[in-house]
């Protein structure tokens, strides 16, 4: 077999065999096959696409490339494609743990604009990320839940591929993303997965066309690959909830715990728990809502929360938010909120320390940004729009100003725009 006929297979528009999909994967993870013929496989796909079989035949070749966690029971994770202020996973995973669903969760930081699971644990002091295996799965026997950062050698394939594709323009396309979330989900042995897909201005999707082509392509994988699997479209066209960076984060996923979180965010954590209960324990989506509530009023998801937390060596008393500034934003004129640049907005919170711009940066868990108003919210002109936290002497008031639009009425602005089974 030759990489050369396989890049002109797919540059003439034909499906690729297992075989060669394989050969491909297995070859440039060994070095035997250079980054310039896997570049250019990679564009003819971004150009030419791929069909079902090819798509989940590259995923498990990714996933079957590097180790794979042998769960031995039936564990519910959850994906996220990537948000601003999606601190979801916080909530979701001890609403869940309480209802028995084991939750084996690997986690990554953040990187660009978008945040990471692991960064707002490590903003709780003592924080352990890092548990070996018997740790891991001893927890999740215990409380059911566990959540680390991804240390193992998961998806090898996966990492040297989209390495090649963040430098050579091949990043968006549909059959490369749905085949990179998946490989690594596979790997990471949960049987039962829920996607929340995010569409708008904050996420890879812009649009629901684009959102319901992946959702559907990775429900497929899922499907092929026997996991359970579920994509919920949802909306990113601002950030979820009103808090952005990691401590504010944790904060604000506590308050919804307790009953006072913010609207958006305590609606999307109830919509993605109840699918997560439901595909797992096998019960209507209504019954599995029913008891979500439940455990979220009764505040025993709070106490798992703490549990978590405590397990993994973490002080929540510890955990009190300051900072050294504080840039208060207010409006230039009145109107509606119809618009939020909410990549601008994240990478904003990004510059105030909140984020890395390369892997290695520090970060600052103080800094990052809260929403005073949000789409739809009327404002007065000099109400305050949101107030930006950092330790850096750095302005970025005109440019949270020019993220968002005042006009004169409001805009559709739902949240759950979709779902895919
Ligand atoms: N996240 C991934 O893990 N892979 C992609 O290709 C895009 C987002």
């Amino acid at each position: 077999m030759r990489m050369y006929d396989i890049i002109e297979k797919k540059k003439n528009k034909l499906s690729l065999t297992k075989e060669e999909i394989e050969f491909f994967v297995n070859g440039y993870v060994a070095n035997e096959i250079p980054d310039y013929q896997v570049s250019s496989l990679l564009m003819a796909i971004v150009l030419n696409g791929m069909d079902d079989l090819e798509v989940t035949n590259l995923t498990l070749a990714m996933a079957n490339s590097g180790d794979k966690l042998n769960l031995n029971f039936n564990a519910v994770d959850k994906h996220s494609t990537g948000g601003v202020g999606d601190k979801t996973t916080l909530i979701i995973t001890p609403i869940v743990a309480c209802l028995d669903c084991k939750v084996a969760k690997m986690s990554g930081k953040g990187l660009g604009y978008t945040g990471g699971t692991i960064d707002k644990l490590e903003s709780i002091p003592g924080f352990k990320v890092q548990l070996d295996d018997d740790k891991f799965i001893n927890q999740i026997n215990d409380i059911n839940v566990s959540i680390i950062s991804q240390t193992k050698n998961i998806a090898p394939a996966d990492k040297k591929i989209y390495a090649l594709r963040d430098v050579t323009a091949t990043v968006e396309s549909i059959p490369l993303i749905a085949s990179s979330i998946m490989s690594k989900k596979i790997a990471s042995g949960a049987k039962n997965l829920v996607l929340d897909i995010k569409v708008g201005s904050g996420a890879f999707m812009k649009n629901l066309i684009d959102a319901s082509k992946l959702g559907q392509t990775m429900v497929n994988i899922g499907k092929n690959a026997s996991i359970n699997t579920v994509a919920i479209l949802t909306n990113m066209n601002e950030p979820l909830g009103n808090n952005i960076g990691n401590n504010l984060e944790v904060l604000e996923a506590i308050e919804v715990l307790k009953g006072n979180g913010p609207k958006d965010l305590t609606d999307i954590s109830i919509e993605l728990a109840s699918y997560m209960v439901s595909i797992t324990k096998n019960i209507n989506y209504e019954e599995a809502k029913t008891k979500v509530i439940e455990v979220l009023d009764s505040g025993k998801a709070l106490n798992k929360f703490y549990e978590l937390v405590k397990y993994q060596g973490g002080d929540i008393s510890k955990l009190n938010h300051t900072s050294k500034y504080e840039y208060k934003v207010y409006s230039k004129k009145s109107g509606y909120i119809t618009k939020m640049d909410t990549a601008k907005i994240g990478k904003i919170s990004s510059m105030l320390g909140a984020g890395r711009i390369k892997k290695d940066d520090l970060i600052d868990y103080n800094a990052g940004i809260v929403l005073n108003k949000k789409i739809n919210d009327y404002v007065n002109k000099n109400d305050l729009l949101a107030t930006l936290y950092t330790d850096k002497k750095i302005d970025l008031i005109n440019d949270y100003l020019d993220s968002i639009e005042i006009t004169d009425n409001k805009v559709n602005n739902d949240l759950i725009l979709g779902v895919i089974k």
